[in-house]
């Protein structure tokens, strides 16, 4: 079978090459492998196994058919050397960082991140002696100026949850690695996927992801990945999954999340389309004070997003010409456009982060990051743009 690397093209390689063929019975899809543990011929070959001198299955928290498929087929995707995994994209970005770091270390974080992310980092990690301090990781100068001779880490995301600020990442590796090559560079791609963003080219290296969200596309499993070399990803499998996080993925979802990859092109480029046109129509409205969205010419990190992006995502953040409670009062309206968090479905959602995703904030961490109180955001799903925007229209002529 030719490997999934072998192929050139993006489609190509989130369809074939990953799956696991059984002899004699040769099924198209790989069957689904629900067992927790797998059975040794004798003594010698489960001894052979835990010693790492054969190559084969032990148990379903170290290695499962239809997970370890759909770790190498992100790690391909994502042009790293090799993936892992997990039960959720918090189970990914916590394996990193108890797997990579130690007491006494330091890590220099973006001030806008997935609201958990934050709280990890904030309120959870200096409990066992690693410190994080948070800048704006699009001023890269402060970045380096935040750098201490016990840094260990740089974290960010881009375009950033949830107001899209678009951070240059290859000038940030470049001027990071400049300073200290030994700081890794760790960096969420769940809202660009690596169908629009390919940051180990850029020098990441530690690409993390909620496979909750895109990847997956359906909104009915919760998952994370880790891409990078296979230094990392056996240190991350090997203490962080096996021992410290124990954030095992299931093989049902892992066939579900592998299932929804082979679309993944497809899916992305319907939502940017539709996000395109939302954006634009949002700007145009006058009951809307500011649009988010890094596909907008007046958007700040515009030309940085069309550098380092395919496409600008589908993720649009806004805040309306509105009180706190006409805004609410708008969202509780929608009729189509569903009022949940998540993002990355077939369906179109909007939320609150001040309120939900990002409620681990303080009202001053909230200000500092550039996440105001009002700000709405808008999943725009793959539905009729038309009947999007119909929903937005009607609703927001109410306001
Ligand atoms: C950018 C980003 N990273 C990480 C996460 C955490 O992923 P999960 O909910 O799968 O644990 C989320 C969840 O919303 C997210 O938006």
């Amino acid at each position: 079978m030719t490997k999934a690397s072998d192929y050139k093209g993006f489609a190509t390689r989130q369809i074939h090459g990953c799956d696991v063929r059984i002899p004699g019975i040769n099924p198209l899809a790989t069957p689904i492998f629900q067992t927790s543990t797998f059975v040794f011929d004798d003594c010698a070959q489960g001894a052979a196994r835990f010693a790492g001198e054969e190559k084969g299955y032990i148990y379903s928290r170290i290695g499962n058919p239809n997970v370890d498929q759909v770790a190498k087929k992100v790690a391909i995707l994502e042009g790293a050397e090799a993936g892992l995994a997990l039960s959720s994209g918090m189970g990914a970005i916590s394996t990193v960082l108890m797997s990579l770091l130690e007491s006494g270390d330091h890590i220099v974080a973006d001030l806008a991140l997935y609201g958990a992310t934050f709280t990890l980092m904030h309120d959870a990690l200096p409990k066992y002696g690693i410190e994080t301090t948070f800048v704006d990781a699009s001023d890269i100068q402060g970045v380096i100026d935040a750098i201490k001779p016990e840094t260990r880490m740089v974290y960010f995301e881009t375009p950033t949850n949830p107001n899209l600020k678009v951070i240059d990442i290859a000038e940030l590796v470049k001027h990071v690695h400049e300073k200290d090559p030994l700081i890794l560079i760790v960096m969420d791609n769940t809202f660009a996927t690596p169908y629009l963003q390919q940051p180990i080219a850029l020098g990441v290296d530690v690409v993390v992801h909620s496979g909750t969200k895109y990847l997956n596309g359906h909104g009915d499993v919760i998952s994370g990945f880790i891409a990078s070399n296979n230094t990392i990803i056996n240190r991350c499998r090997d203490i962080g999954l096996k021992m410290v996080t124990g954030s095992v993925l299931g093989a049902f979802e892992a066939f579900l999340i592998n299932r929804g990859l082979k679309t993944l092109d497809i899916r992305i480029e319907k939502h940017c389309k539709n996000a395109m046109i939302i954006a634009e129509w949002l700007e145009k409205h006058p009951k809307v004070r500011k649009v988010y969205y890094p596909g907008l010419k007046s958007f700040e990190g515009y030309e940085v997003a069309k550098k380092q992006m395919k496409l600008p995502g589908a993720i649009i953040s806004f805040e309306l010409n509105a009180t706190k409670a006409e805004a609410e009062q708008f969202v509780n309206s929608l009729e189509m456009i569903t009022l949940a968090v998540s993002l990355g479905d077939a369906e179109t959602l909007i939320e609150h982060p001040a309120s939900m995703t990002h409620a681990g904030y303080s009202k001053e961490a909230l200000e500092e990051a550039g996440i105001s109180e009002t700000l709405i955001r808008l999943s725009v799903g793959l539905e009729d743009a038309d009947d999007i925007i119909a929903d937005l229209e009607k609703h927001l002529a109410a306001v």
